[in-house]
């Protein structure tokens, strides 16, 4: 059956307000490789295991590696179990992302999670962002700290992606919602995009801003990807009508609002873990875009973690680095 984009869209809220309470996955499909993906870049520094149920992704002095999920999606729910390299990955970006920038040069859409490495002993930052029709001079970037060491194990990192919001999991906890509003206009994600798994050298940026580089005696810098999930309306990407939804079942499942449980669990997350908000950040708005609230407890938090960038004190002129995602202020702390 041939469902149009709105009809698609109207799937997916008609399963997001029928709230379950259940929050197990299990019975959620996890492809295979082949099943979903096509190799991005990266030549043979991407391999499969595990029957293609796992892929290892390598940075070496060579090249990165990447993949790409198969079909364009507009909604839905996007996962993957991660592991990230180990020990000195100063400089190392692993990337998992939606985006449609391919077909829409000028005015793209991206939802993003990124890990950026760091020297030893010092732990992986993880950072949120979300852009929208091409609206890269606004960064909504978040950045946090986790509760454990990602190197160490397998966690799963998902995308929600409705019409109405975003939600940004880490091992099923919500890290971040973001809401539609109207004042977003179009920097709200609205067109079909695919999925993106990458790793690749961000020596310029990535860490302290450019001043730990990624050192090659380190390479390979290995990324374990597993248990992937794409549940959602894939889209015919010249026509752009739907051309399969996941069965509203166990999208009924995936598409549950935030429980008030969880949605404690997730201010205690942001409370204790979260290291920059661009609604706070003094440097690049004067005035924060209209969807951020203020929160004093929350402004006075960052403040004493970095006073320059949310202090008001001192400004540069917070000239973005070319897609980066990330502002050399906040890649600056390490
Ligand atoms: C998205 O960008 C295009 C091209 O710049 C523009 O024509 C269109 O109106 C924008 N859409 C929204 C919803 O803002």
């Amino acid at each position: 059956m041939k469902l149009t984009y709105l009809g698609c869209s109207l799937f997916l809220v008609l399963a997001l307000v029928s709230v379950l309470a259940s929050g197990s996955e299990k019975g959620l499909p996890i492809l295979t490789f082949d099943e979903g993906y096509n190799q991005l870049f990266g030549d043979d520094n991407l391999v499969l295991h595990r029957d293609g149920k796992a892929v290892h992704l390598t940075l070496d002095e060579r090249t990165g590696s990447g993949f790409v999920s198969q079909d364009l999606y507009l909604h839905g729910y996007f996962s993957a179990s991660i592991k990230l390299p180990a020990d000195y990955t100063a400089g190392v970006v692993v990337a998992f992302y939606m985006s449609n920038g391919d077909i829409f040069e000028k005015n793209h859409d991206e939802i993003d999670f990124e890990f950026l490495g760091n020297i030893r002993g010092k732990d992986w930052r993880i950072q949120t962002n979300v852009y929208g029709n091409g609206s890269t001079d606004v960064g909504r970037e978040e950045r946090y700290s986790l509760w454990f060491d990602p190197a160490d194990d397998f966690h799963q990192y998902t995308i929600l992606w409705t019409d109405s919001h975003i939600i940004f999991y880490v091992d099923n906890i919500p890290i971040r919602e973001f809401k539609r509003t109207a004042a977003m206009g179009g920097d709200f994600p609205s067109k079909p995009m695919s999925l993106y798994a990458t790793i690749w050298d961000g020596s310029d940026w990535a860490t302290n801003g450019g001043k730990y580089r990624v050192d090659y005696k380190y390479a390979p810098y290995l990324a374990e990807f597993s248990d992937l999930i794409l549940q959602g309306c894939a889209v015919d990407p010249i026509e752009f009508l739907s051309k399969r939804c996941d069965n509203v079942q166990s999208l009924e499942q995936l598409m549950t609002g935030i429980t008030p449980s969880r949605r404690s669990k997730m201010g205690s997350f942001r409370r204790k873990h979260m290291t920059y908000s661009y609604c706070y950040d003094q440097t690049r708005y004067k005035v924060p875009p209209q969807e951020c609230l203020f929160n004093p407890q929350e402004a006075k938090r960052l403040k004493k973690f970095d006073p320059v960038t949310f202090g008001g004190g001192r400004r540069h002129n917070g000239k973005r680095h070319h897609r980066s995602r990330a502002s050399r202020s906040e890649a600056d702390s390490i």
